[in-house]
């Protein structure tokens, strides 16, 4: 919904420890990115396995990759023939620096066909899961099972090992799946071991990262956090900094991170917007103020909102309202930090300056869309904090940039957020205003939905499910619908439950939660809430719909 954020021009932030004088600190393995479906996922099973690891573009250039000193080098798969026109090609540079270097699908067909082997276009593909047996298990599956189960999805199928290498797995359509050049310290896996459907894959991706390029589990919660405090610390120095606090789980971890950093150099500035889900305010302010101890401005915007949101029906219109309204909040809070600690004697460039930064909590998977981590700066555009004005300018103090969300939640715990935050379900900037279907988020129609919303919560936390769930809410459509309740006559409001399960919200599915839970549920709705005398379930996958109704 918002801009994105303008901002001073922030300086070309390189992507996690790939920069300055540490560039060799932390072991790294690169991952070149071909295309396929999977790269992101080869990533991060690489930092499961205790290894950091960036996914780049596959014409990054060779500088870029020696610049990162890398421990070892993975191709990913990708959609492409060897034999196409334009086909990703092979830097064989990269065979030369003395790295192992491991090819995935198309990255093992690229390395075969370049080096001398044969690949060959197949008529019929191999898709899904396959039979693997091992002939000679090599190095790279050694102490395997010779049969295995595997994951395929490639139509091109190498026939030949290139001079130098030794086979050593086919399955029924690829006579050859696997290949090791020992002495040159490549190796190709036609099928993915990054998914689970690869039951050996985490195994084989392990025997790579510590025995072909010996690495060591140095990437772990704990070395995460150290690293960043030290490089908030070096960003910072003693300057200001402040947060949008959103009550998220990523706002909330780099908030954290920054107040380890540095602490009562930042403030944190909590809006609330009247849209949150019930309790939701309290839980943040006290976990933060009262736990954390984290200086934090909490504003009771509700009011406020409320009036920018009177006749607003038109979904866009809403969040355009509730955006504006929030930055309007947000930079009032930031001139009367900066002006209060101007009236403390402060100049701007000691610890009473104005706020000299801002905190962002940006992710590795915004960076990768953004343009693949190449050092390009990349600005997110954030639901809650956006579009603030050219003459608020603020440097971006960006601690998660280099995180999955699933680190970014283990980062958390590793700082002692309590579970409730670390395993937040994902919750639209705009909250319950984009709930409201059809018609004005009313006072009265946030409450209702609210307290509906609670309800499902509750039970869907006691069911034990809510972690399964990617999202799970409730919708009020504009609408009321009749029904009869003791002797009389209702005409009440309608409420949604919407259940989702998803791995990142590009695309859900439906989830199919038990029947006696969604009984209890509509019933507490009807009984416990006085406006309500229906309770409907939405079935609907994404695509075609989308996991909000507005
Ligand atoms: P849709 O409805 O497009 O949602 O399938 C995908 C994910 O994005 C969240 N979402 C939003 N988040 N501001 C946000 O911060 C918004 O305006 C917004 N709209 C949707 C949604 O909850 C889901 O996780």
């Amino acid at each position: 919904m918002a801009e994105a954020l303008a901002s001073a021009p922030p300086a070309p932030t390189p992507i996690a420890r790939a920069s300055g004088a540490d560039a060799s600190a932390t072991e790294e393995v690169v991952v070149l990115d071909y295309g396929g479906q999977y790269s992101q996922l080869i990533a991060r099973r690489v930092r499961d396995c205790g290894v950091f690891s960036e996914l780049l573009p596959h014409h990054v250039s060779i500088e870029e990759i020696i610049r990162r000193k890398p421990r070892g080098i993975i191709l990913s798969g990708g959609p492409a023939s060897v034999y196409a026109e334009g086909a990703p090609p092979l830097d064989r540079r990269l065979l030369e620096l003395g790295v192992p270097v491991l090819g995935i699908c198309y990255g093992m067909q690229l390395l075969v066909h370049e080096l001398g082997g044969r690949v060959e276009q197949a008529d019929v593909g191999e898709f899904g899961r396959s039979d693997l047996l091992l002939s000679d298990p090599g190095v790279l599956l050694a102490g395997m099972p010779r049969e295995q189960t595997c994951w395929m999805s490639h139509r091109d199928t190498v026939f030949q090992a290139p001079p130098g290498f030794t086979a050593l797995a086919s399955s029924s359509a690829s006579p050859v799946a696997a290949v090791e050049d020992t002495a040159r310290g490549i190796y190709g896996i036609q099928f993915h071991p990054e998914v689970v459907h690869t039951p050996y894959g985490q195994q084989i991706l392990t025997r790579f990262l510590a025995d072909v390029c010996g690495c060591e589990r140095t990437w772990s919660a704990a070395s995460i956090v150290e690293e960043q405090i030290r490089r908030i610390r070096e960003q910072v120095g003693t300057g200001r900094v402040i947060c949008g606090l959103s009550g998220g789980v990523d706002s909330s971890v780099a908030a954290l991170l920054v107040h380890r950093a540095v602490g009562e150099q930042l403030t944190c500035v909590f809006v609330d917007h009247g849209l949150m889900r019930k309790n939701e305010g309290e839980q943040v302010i006290s976990t933060f103020r009262d736990t954390f101890k984290v200086p934090l401005v909490a504003v009771d915007a509700e009011e406020r909102f409320l009036v920018k949101l009177k006749g607003v029906t038109e979904p866009e219109a809403k969040r355009k309202a509730i955006g504006a309204e929030f930055i309007r909040v947000f930079e009032e809070e930031a001139l009367k930090l900066a002006e209060g600690e101007e009236a403390g004697g402060g100049g701007d460039d000691g610890e009473h300056g104005e706020a000299r930064f801002l905190v962002q909590g940006t992710l590795y998977s915004d960076v990768i869309e953004s343009g693949g981590g190449t050092g390009a700066a990349t600005i997110k555009s954030h639901h809650n904090v956006g579009g603030l004005p050219e003459d608020l300018r603020f440097e971006l103090v960006e601690p998660l940039r280099a995180l999955f969300k699933d680190e970014v939640r283990a980062v958390g715990a590793e700082l002692g957020l309590p579970e409730r935050l670390v395993w937040r379900q994902p919750f639209p900037g705009p909250g319950l205003a984009i709930r409201i279907v059809g018609g004005e988020a009313t006072r009265e129609r946030l409450d209702v939905l609210r307290e509906a919303d609670y309800i499902l919560q509750e039970e869907i936390r006691k069911a034990g499910l809510y972690r399964e769930l990617w999202q799970s809410f409730c919708v009020l459509p504009d609408i009321r619908t009749v029904g009869v309740q003791g002797d009389e006559r209702t005409y009440g409001h309608v409420v949604v439950i919407r259940a989702v399960t998803s791995d990142d919200a590009m695309t859900a599915d439906w989830a199919r939660l038990p029947y006696d839970l969604l009984e209890t549920i509509a019933s507490r709705m009807i009984n416990e809430l006085r406006e309500v005398n229906r309770v409907v379930l939405d079935i609907t996958s994404k695509p075609p719909g989308t996991i909000e109704w507005e």
